[in-house]
């Protein structure tokens, strides 16, 4: 037997070093260097890797005669998440779910694969919970008579085996850091086994055209346990997120070799499972207090939907020397940036005050339509008067105080129409077309204008 021997992976790159260093000599990350018992029995591992019976012939083809047909989109029985895939699921893809643990990971494949064991064939694999867990969930769901096969295993050869004869149409497998491989010696959720059996799943659904669905922890700092290379590997990365104390879920994809990336889906968790939230607007907005000081209504944009959103502000005194700047769901940059442009065009100096801007809702806005709505909201709360409650606001600040157009205007007027916002302070430039009777709109092309149809 080969002398075991200790290896340093990367967390993030996935390179291997023989001794530890601060610093990964490859990506030039600081600290992600992982002591591992890993060795890799050379002789045996293409062996295992290869699946008999469909292996794919190596030959050269012309461009236009590779046959596209076999690539239809099937939908994944939710729409909120058929909005994030780009249309739905595609054959022979493979698909990464991220997020915190506890976030409803299991409950949201549970109930998509429930609805489409309607008409395909899936295996839910598990290497978490056991089968009865499974089947609790199920039953607090209302989907414990679903056509869905479970398989409780995390030994990556028998699961490519059941796969093999069973074959399912979805495999799920949750999670990724679970499985293990006989080849490799180290633990599972190391960096070296959550790569490889990350990337035989990937070769198995591309040789079988299978979709596979691979459940992936989020470290405490945001990204995907294990390598960052799983991301690569893959076709499509979705975060599910929400904070903890509130019901809203938001599914985001990262990458999506078949789609947009800038969608969100929105769900909220209720105690019989995941119920959508076609129009998350309503929810954002749900406004307790009257004329509030400091809030604002943002007309944002995530992917082809316009999202309503309240921003708050407050201004206070700072007794510190370095004024605090702090914001929630937005760029912190952007906020310093923009409180120059109000010094300088709006003649108002926060230079002895502390700024904190929060966007409701755990949503994150990180687009320049919410320029104008950041700045009347800090407006607001340092002058102590609250804007009036039926207004909307969206449009890019430029650094000379000019009022820019942003992209998509119309949709964006209609939906603070269709959800009550009689009033609107919006660019100039974004003015075209018909009008709605019923709403008063203050197309601006400056701060000073802007501050002054507010405010008046
Ligand atoms: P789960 O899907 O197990 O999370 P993950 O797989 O991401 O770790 O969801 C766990 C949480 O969801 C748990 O705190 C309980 C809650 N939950 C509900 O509120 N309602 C439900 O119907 C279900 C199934 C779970
Ligand atoms: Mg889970």
């Amino acid at each position: 037997m080969a002398k075991a021997k200790t290896v340093f992976s990367c967390t993030s790159c996935g390179s291997q070093h023989p001794k530890w260093t601060g610093q990964c000599q490859d990506c030039s990350d600081w600290n992600t260097l992982q002591e591992e018992a890993a060795l890799v029995s050379t002789s045996s591992k293409p062996k295992a890797a290869r699946f008999e019976g469909f292996a794919p012939k190596s030959e050269v083809q012309k461009l236009q005669e590779v046959s596209v047909k076999g690539s239809p989109r099937s939908p994944s029985g939710l729409a909120e998440l058929d909005r994030v895939l780009g249309g739905g699921l595609v054959a022979g893809s493979v698909i990464l779910l991220g997020g915190d643990p506890g976030i409803g990971k299991s409950t949201l494949i549970l109930q998509s694969l429930s609805l489409l064991s309607n008409d395909k064939k899936t295996l839910y694999v598990t290497g978490e919970e056991s089968a009865q867990q499974i089947a609790l969930r199920a039953t607090r769901l209302g989907v414990q008579d679903a056509d869905l096969d479970l398989l409780a295993d995390n030994q990556l050869e028998s699961i490519l085996q059941v796969s093999q004869s069973h074959r399912p149409e979805v495999l799920v497998v949750d999670s990724i850091q679970t499985l293990f491989t006989d080849t490799l010696q180290s633990a599972p959720g190391s960096v070296a086994q959550v790569r490889e059996t990350a990337s035989r799943l990937v070769r198995y659904a591309k040789q079988t055209g299978t979709i596979v669905i691979l459940v992936g922890h989020v470290t405490k700092e945001g990204a995907l346990a294990g390598p960052r290379v799983l991301e690569h590997m893959v076709d499509t990365v979705l975060y599910f997120e929400g904070e903890r104390n509130s019901s809203f879920r938001l599914i985001r994809a990262i990458k999506n070799r078949f789609g947009a990336v800038n969608e969100i889906g929105v769900f909220a968790m209720t105690d019989t499972g995941l119920k959508e939230v076609s129009n998350p607007s309503a929810m954002f907005i749900k406004r307790e207090q009257k004329d509030a000081t400091g809030s604002v209504v943002l007309v944002s944009q995530e992917g082809t939907r316009p999202l309503l959103v309240e921003v708050q502000s407050l201004v206070d005194q700072s007794s510190l020397a370095n004024p605090r700047r702090v914001t929630v769901g937005l760029d912190n940059q952007r906020l310093a940036m923009l409180l120059a442009v109000l010094n300088r065009h709006a003649g108002l100096s926060l230079y002895d005050q502390d700024v904190f801007v929060n966007v409701i809702g755990g949503v994150k806005v990180h687009e320049p339509a919410a320029d104008l709505a950041i700045m009347l909201s800090v407006l607001s709360s340092f002058k102590n008067k609250p804007l009036a409650n039926d207004l909307a606001v969206f449009g890019e600040v430029g650094l000379t105080g000019e009022i820019r157009p942003v992209q998509r205007g119309m949709e964006r007027i209609k939906e603070a129409e269709k959800l009550g916002f009689r009033q609107l302070i919006m660019p100039h430039g974004n003015l075209s077309g018909a009008r709605s009777q019923n709403q008063t709109v203050a197309a601006v092309s400056t701060l000073e204008q802007a501050v002054q149809k507010a405010f008046e």
